[in-house]
């Protein structure tokens, strides 16, 4: 006999823990366990000999298998091991490892989050691999764990998470890859009503949305959303799990789930974590769409968990979505670690690095505020064109810029004017997003008049040993993300100060205008080009009849 998944965690809370796994023929199921009585946690090393003083037995013959043990104390460890077997024939052991069991409501609480796994085995294993190097406390997927079937649930994503669900609980949500497959509900204990649900561990409170099915107001999966977000509103964190982003770049968002947006603006729901597109991603705080830095929820999309990604690097920055804060293409799982008064949040990558990072910090009675991100915010509180004109010589203005790392920076070494200007350095094969600036805003829609506005936009760049070109371009996008853009001539080789200047003219726009929802500023190399620059004085303005002449008709730079 051999047990040919698991042993695997599920479904844990503060007194009780189902342990699970499959064996190749039916058999009956014993759960050995035993308090560690070990200072901290790590992973169980062999160093320590368990005696195993507790057993609990099931003599029904069955091959996937689901003890429940409901007797534990909370925030503990425990050593356990299973067996399997026939009476009268040789039983299955597994090796020993260790659970933990959630703590009281004010303690800290870490979990891991990726979805999307479906795609490619190696990626998905590093991932898994890296995750448990990470000691979180639980795992919450974000949906798509494998391509449609049981057999690809049992021989993908089991076969390449082992290690980390022996040690860690999985609470799955389910994807649209995940729905065809009965293994979806055979292979998991989810609390109930089993198709959505909640938990809470340690000071954070979780909701696990289905978006395959109904979710609409009037369904029964939207009153009890309502209920459990309402019964659960004083939790010092929220977040909620659906496998359909409400909001996310390269056209891959289903706006459908939107209308579940008002019940988590409502309900002050901290972050929302979505998968589906194979892509990281974050958005800024938003509420009802619209940047919202008190009160937004923050839409994070973790849908790298084991795909191939050269499908979508390409891609990707063709269609950045307005909210986006942040976007990479890039295999990862999102580490989560929280306190009553912090909420730390990293997406790291496969190898190790990471990718995003950004906190949140808590005042008691109010939303949490984002503390820090990796990156400054694309929108400042106020978005709209401020006296028809924008510009940024990036001493007063860089905290409205995205500046995508590494390969853009503030440098105060090498400026045009005033003390600093934004650098850009490529040098090597990875893909190379954007600096980019919202420059106008959505306040209950972009007027029509401003798609069809002229402007001039102007920067001033100096490069060294470029090799492709850089330009500065300006772009249009839509409720549905990217419409349109117009982009400058580039720059390349080695040249002092030069102005990159040219006007948008409204026809550009043709047909998209009643669409528009945001413009934006970008200053970006071609892909695939090398070499260092540096960007320093732009300038959008608005062209008002008659023609200003070149130069005088831009504000100050500095
Ligand atoms: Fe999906």
């Amino acid at each position: 006999m051999k047990i040919i998944v698991g042993p695997y965690l599920q479904n844990v809370s503060r007194n009780s823990m189902t342990i699970m796994w499959h064996t190749d023929a039916p058999a009956f199921s014993v759960v050995e366990y035993e308090r560690s009585h070990r200072l901290g946690w790590s992973a169980y090393t062999g160093r320590i000999s368990p005696t195993f003083d507790s057993r609990i037995e099931d003599s029904r013959l069955k091959t996937i298998h689901a003890v429940t043990l409901d007797d534990l104390e909370g925030g503990t460890e425990y050593f356990y091991r299973v067996s399997s077997g026939e009476t009268g024939s040789s039983s299955v052991t597994s090796e020993p490892a260790t659970f933990r069991t959630a703590a009281q409501d004010d303690s800290p609480v870490s979990f891991i989050s990726f979805g999307d796994s479906q795609g490619l085995a190696s990626a998905l294993f590093r991932n898994a691999e890296l995750a448990r190097k990470y000691h979180p406390m639980l795992c919450v997927g974000t949906g798509d764990l494998a391509m449609n079937t049981t057999e690809h649930l049992r021989s993908h994503f089991f076969e390449n998470t082992g290690e980390l669900l022996r040690y860690t609980p999985w609470f799955a949500t389910m994807g649209n890859h995940d729905a065809p497959s009965e293994g979806y509900f055979q292979y998991f204990s989810y609390p109930e009503p089993r198709y959505w649900y909640s938990f809470n561990h340690g000071c954070a409170h979780f909701t696990v949305a289905n978006s395959n099915m109904d979710y609409r107001p009037g369904s029964e999966q939207w009153a009890w959303l309502e209920y459990d977000l309402d019964r659960f509103r004083h939790t010092r964190w929220k977040f909620v799990f659906f496998h359909h982003p409400p909001y996310a770049s390269n056209n891959s968002e289903i706006p459908e789930t939107r209308v579940l947006c008002p019940l988590l603006e409502r309900y002050g729901v901290d972050i929302v974590f979505n998968a589906h597109p194979t892509i990281y991603e974050r958005s800024c705080p938003l509420t009802n769409g619209r940047y919202d830095s008190e009160n937004g929820v923050i839409y994070i999309v973790a849908g790298g968990g084991g795909y191939d990604m050269s499908v979508v690097t390409s891609e990707l920055w063709d269609h950045l979505h307005p909210t986006s804060a942040m976007a990479k293409a890039e295999n990862h799982f999102v580490l989560t670690r929280a306190t009553p008064d912090e909420c730390c949040v990293r997406a790291i990558d496969n190898e190790d690095k990471i990718l995003d990072s950004f906190s949140l910090s808590r005042t008691p009675g109010k939303k949490a505020r984002m503390a820090d991100a990796s990156v400054q915010l694309p929108y400042p509180d106020n978005y709209e064109l401020e006296e028809g004109s924008v510009v940024a010589g990036f001493e007063e203005d860089s905290i409205r810029w995205v500046l995508p790392r590494p390969h853009y920076s503030l440098d105060t070494e090498c400026t045009r004017s005033g003390g600093t200007s934004i650098r850009w350095n490529h040098d090597g094969e990875d893909p190379v997003y954007p600096a980019l600036r919202r420059v106008l805003g959505h306040d209950g829609g972009v007027s029509r008049e401003v798609g069809e506005k002229r402007f001039l936009v102007s920067t001033w760049v100096k490069t060294q040993a470029v090799k492709g070109g850089v330009t500065v371009s300006f772009e249009w996008s839509g409720d549905n993300g990217f419409l349109d853009r117009v982009e400058s001539e580039a720059i390349e080789g080695t040249q002092d100060w030069t102005r990159l200047t040219f006007e948008v003219q409204p026809e550009s726009l043709y047909p998209y205008h009643n669409e528009l929802y945001a413009c934006r500023v970008l200053l970006s190399a071609r892909p695939g080009s090398t070499g260092t620059a540096w960007f320093d004085d732009v300038s959008v303005q608005e062209a008002i009849e008659p023609q200003p002449t070149p130069g005088g008709s831009y504000r100050a730079e500095m």
